[in-house]
């Protein structure tokens, strides 16, 4: 399973970077605007720091102004996939910088049928947001899960992203359910890190260790 950063925070993506395990970066209009730069700049500054996949979004609501965009977000850098809503514009849009050889991650997706139509347009992502459809009442994960079959059935190779993680157990189950992709904050991704049973284990070696080359150390 890759492992991408849900943020637009250079700080952030600095310190989850630092740990070798970050294969990419999701951003949104939301992430993008709360660091309060212009989109080309904030992402040339990202693929910087990631060197894996940056997805960009358009903000363009109808399909010709959003191929436009998706064009220009796609020259900032190589790494660069290109975000088109699941609309019926979004698909269009889709379908045409797909064919162009632009990479797609096709995002706010909250069905099978909405995951069909981004796989059948050619996207190299879809995102579905199960932390999002688990707010409504429904099972996000039962999404992800009837996307990977869906997938399999018909040999489609749009990969699929778990998007809207909200703690540890999305990811797992995100990752037993076959997701190619978890993006995570990175408050999430440093929540996988811990167990008390390491720290405690941790702590006792370095105690043991201490007790017996400390005290060598004193005789010596
Ligand atoms: C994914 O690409 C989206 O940016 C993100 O996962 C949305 O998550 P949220 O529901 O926590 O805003």
């Amino acid at each position: 399973m890759k492992f991408f950063l849900d943020t637009a925070n250079l700080d952030e993506l600095k310190k989850g970077a630092s740990w070798g395990i970050v294969d990419g970066v999701t951003t949104n209009p939301t992430l993008i605007a709360k660091e309060g730069r212009p989109i080309e700049d904030q992402i040339r500054m990202i693929c910087d720091i990631v060197d894996g996949d940056i997805s960009a979004e358009v903000v363009a609501t109808e399909a010709a102004p959003m191929v436009r965009e998706g064009r220009q977000l796609a020259r900032i850098h190589k790494n660069v996939v290109v975000k088109c809503p699941l609309t019926r514009d979004g698909i269009r849009a889709t379908s045409e910088l797909s064919k162009e050889g632009i990479r797609v991650n096709v995002t706010l997706c909250f069905s099978a049928a909405q995951a069909l139509l981004a796989a059948k347009a050619g996207a190299y992502i879809i995102s579905p947001f199960i932390g999002r459809v688990d707010d409504t009442g429904w099972n996000g994960m039962e999404l992800i899960r009837n996307i990977v079959t869906i997938y399999r059935n018909y040999g489609f190779r749009t990969q699929i992203l778990a998007a809207s993680i909200r703690t540890p157990n999305h990811v797992i189950e995100a990752a037993l359910a076959g997701a190619h992709i978890g993006t995570m904050p990175l408050k999430v991704l440093e929540m996988l890190f811990h167990h008390p049973l390491t720290d405690k284990g941790l702590d006792q070696f370095l105690k043991d260790w201490a007790k017996v080359y400390q005290e060598a150390s004193v005789a010596g």
